[in-house]
């Protein structure tokens, strides 16, 4: 039987396989960064989001299992900046993205000079998109607000960034976000983070299950897996082709790995799946893609990216 090739790219650096963490899970501490770098069928890693200084996030309980999928609302609890560029810096044993997430706009700004006078030559991604932060919201739902920040940002970053971002519902927000993006010299959207501000109720106990927020928190795993397949395949309809687009959200499957390939996905990003299952799970979706493309008869990710059919 023919060799099936996982290979994949990130921004010129080869990978043995296209799949990643979302940014968030097992990636906070240096430990859990190496357990990352020791996971086989994980082809690259991402930091957990930082920001300028160390956070101790929200309250417990901030993340709950569903049958379906999580809610979370962690609020950005990370070792902050220093930590994880050092760990870039003196650390990385895989290839890996440097998250970095603002409070503010003032706050992206304030970061990325810092990384931009750092010896860091790496991928960074600007998280525009967490729902967990009280009071702030999620930037990339401000289109101008965007606008501006890339705007200041690429006057003066030079390296390799992408963003993060929310998802998009309406094809008239995926046609006004794709539009600003393409301005700048972006390496890649990632996309989706968890879907905001969802609710879960215990009737038993006839309450919420996380802590901040009266219990409103971000959904992830398998119920968001349609949402994130419709953002990454809208957004690789309309983005420059430069810009790649790292699928995110709703894969438990190898069958969802190739989903999100077949709509543009370029790399993807596994998320509750691993909260729930272990870092293990990325033996077992290379598995199983490699079982589909096996099937279907095609040997690497490029024969079926962004292929997907329409009736
Ligand atoms: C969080 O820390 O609240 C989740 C990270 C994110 O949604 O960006």
């Amino acid at each position: 039987m023919t060799e099936i090739d996982l290979s994949a790219d990130l921004f010129g650096q080869s990978l043995q396989s296209p799949l990643l963490n979302a940014s968030g899970v097992h990636c906070q501490t240096k430990e859990e960064l190496n357990d990352l770098a020791n996971t086989s069928n994980l082809g690259a890693m991402v930091t957990k989001s930082a920001t300028l200084q160390a956070r101790e996030g929200n309250p417990n309980p901030r993340y709950h299992d569903l049958a379906n999928g999580s809610i979370n609302s962690m609020g950005l609890p990370n070792l902050g900046y220093d930590f994880y560029l050092d760990y870039v810096l003196e650390d990385q044993q895989k290839p890996t993205i440097l998250s970095v997430a603002a409070l503010s706009a003032a706050d992206a700004i304030t970061l990325l000079k810092k990384l931009q006078a750092s010896d860091y030559q790496g991928p960074t991604e600007l998280n525009l998109s967490c729902p967990n932060i009280v009071g702030e919201p999620q930037l990339a739902y401000d289109f101008e607000a965007t606008d501006q920040v890339l705007s200041e940002v690429f006057s003066f970053y030079t390296k390799p960034l992408g963003v993060k971002l929310p998802p998009y519902f309406d094809l008239v927000h995926f046609d006004q976000i794709a539009k600003v993006l393409n301005k700048y010299p972006l390496t890649h959207v990632n996309t989706i983070n968890s879907v905001g501000n969802g609710l879960w109720v215990d009737v038993e106990k006839e309450q919420v299950v996380t802590k901040a927020k009266g219990g409103f928190g971000g959904l992830g795993g398998a119920m968001v897996l349609p949402t994130a397949l419709a953002n990454v395949r809208a957004l690789r309809q309309r983005l420059n082709p430069s810009i790649k687009v790292l699928g995110t959200g709703g894969v438990t499957t190898g069958a969802d790995v190739f989903a999100h390939i077949l709509c543009g996905a370029d790399l993807v990003s596994v998320g509750t799946q691993v909260m729930k299952e272990g870092l293990g799970v990325y033996d077992r979706l290379a598995a199983e893609l490699k079982e589909i493309m096996a099937a279907k008869g095609y040997q690497t990710l490029d024969d079926f990216r962004g292929q997907l059919k329409e009736l």
